[in-house]
C-alpha cells in the first residue's frame, strides 16, 4: 500500500501565522507538525510516500524531511499543487506514484494518540472499495467544522455530510482515507463545492452510494490541528502531555 501526504492549501483558518509559513511546518510541541502524520504511516508499515504540497513555502519540506530516510521511509517523492483547489484535487496528483496500487491518503494536520496501524491492517484483509476512520465527538460545535457521518439502522454509513449545520450524527469522519485503484475514476467526476474546492467527502460518497466503503472507529484521541486556533493548542496541549501514535 502507497502513503499520500496531503500538505497543501493556505492554511486560511490559521492566519496570520500561516502567511509565513505552510501550516503543516507549525510546531506541535517539539516537531513540526507534518513529521506526526510521516510517523502514523512508517509506523503503521507504509513505506513509499508521496507529499503534496503547495504554496510559496513548499521548499522548506525538503530541508526538513529531505530524502526522508531520516524518518523511516524508504522512498519518498514529492508532488505540487499549482492551486489550492482542495483535497481531492491534490489527491489526483498522486495517481501516476499510486499506479496499480492501493493507497492511504493522510490529511497531515491530522493528529492521533494511537497507530493507526490496525486499520491499515483492515483495508489490507478488505477485498475492494474504501474505507474511512471515524472518531466519537461530543460537541456539536466542533462537528459543524467536519465531516460528519450518517448512519442508516444497522450502523452502516449512509452518507458523509460535510460541515453540517446540524450534525446527523457524533461520528466526525478524519483525514485518513483509504481507497483502492476506482478513485482514480471517481476524482475526474468530481464538480467543485461551495468552497471552490473538489471536495474529499465527494469521493467517500460515491464509494459509499455504490455500495463499496466500510469504516473503523478509533480508540484514543484524534484533532484535526488546522480547524481553528482553538484546536491547533488543543492538539499541541494533548501532544505534549500524551504523545502521539502511540501502539497500545
Ligand atoms: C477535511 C474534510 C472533512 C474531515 C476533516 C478532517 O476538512 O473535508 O470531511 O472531517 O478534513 O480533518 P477541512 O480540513 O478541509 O475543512
Amino acid at each position: 500500500m502507497r502513503g499520500v501526504i496531503l500538505a497543501g492549501g493556505t492554511g486560511s483558518r490559521l492566519h496570520p501565522l500561516t502567511r509565513i509559513t505552510n501550516k503543516h511546518l507549525l510546531p506541535i510541541y517539539d516537531r513540526p507538525m507534518i513529521s506526526y502524520a510521516i510517523e502514523a504511516l512508517v509506523g503503521s508499515g507504509v513505506g513509499e510516500i508521496m507529499l503534496v504540497t503547495g504554496g510559496t513555502h513548499a521548499g522548506e519540506f525538503l530541508r526538513l524531511l529531505g530524502n526522508g530516510n531520516e524518518f523511516g521511509i524508504d522512498r519518498l517523492f514529492y508532488a505540487y499543487q499549482e492551486k489550492a483547489g482542495g483535497i481531492a484535487e491534490a489527491l489526483g496528483l498522486a495517481e501516476k506514484f499510486v499506479a496499480g496500487d492501493r493507497c492511504v491518503v493522510m490529511l497531515a494536520d491530522n493528529l492521533f494518540e494511537r497507530s493507526i496501524r490496525p486499520c491499515v491492517e483492515a483495508f489490507e484483509k478488505q477485498e475492494r472499495g474504501a474505507r474511512v476512520v471515524l472518531s466519537k465527538e461530543s460537541e456539536p460545535e466542533h462537528l459543524r467544522h467536519l465531516g460528519v457521518a450518517q448512519f442508516d439502522g444497522n450502523r452502516k454509513i449512509e452518507r458523509i455530510i460535510e460541515k453540517p449545520a446540524i450534525p446527523p450524527s457524533d461520528y466526525a469522519v478524519t483525514g485518513v482515507y483509504f481507497y483502492d485503484h476506482t478513485v482514480w475514476k471517481v476524482l475526474p467526476e468530481l464538480q467543485p463545492s461551495g468552497r471552490g474546492e473538489l471536495e474529499i467527502t465527494d469521493v467517500n460518497n460515491w464509494y459509499l452510494e455504490h455500495g463499496l466503503m466500510e469504516y473503523d472507529v478509533l480508540d484514543g484521541y484524534w484533532g484535526d490541528a488546522g480547524e481553528s486556533i482553538q484546536a491547533y493548542y488543543a492538539v499541541h496541549d494533548f501532544v505534549r502531555a500524551h504523545g502521539a501514535n502511540r501502539n497500545v
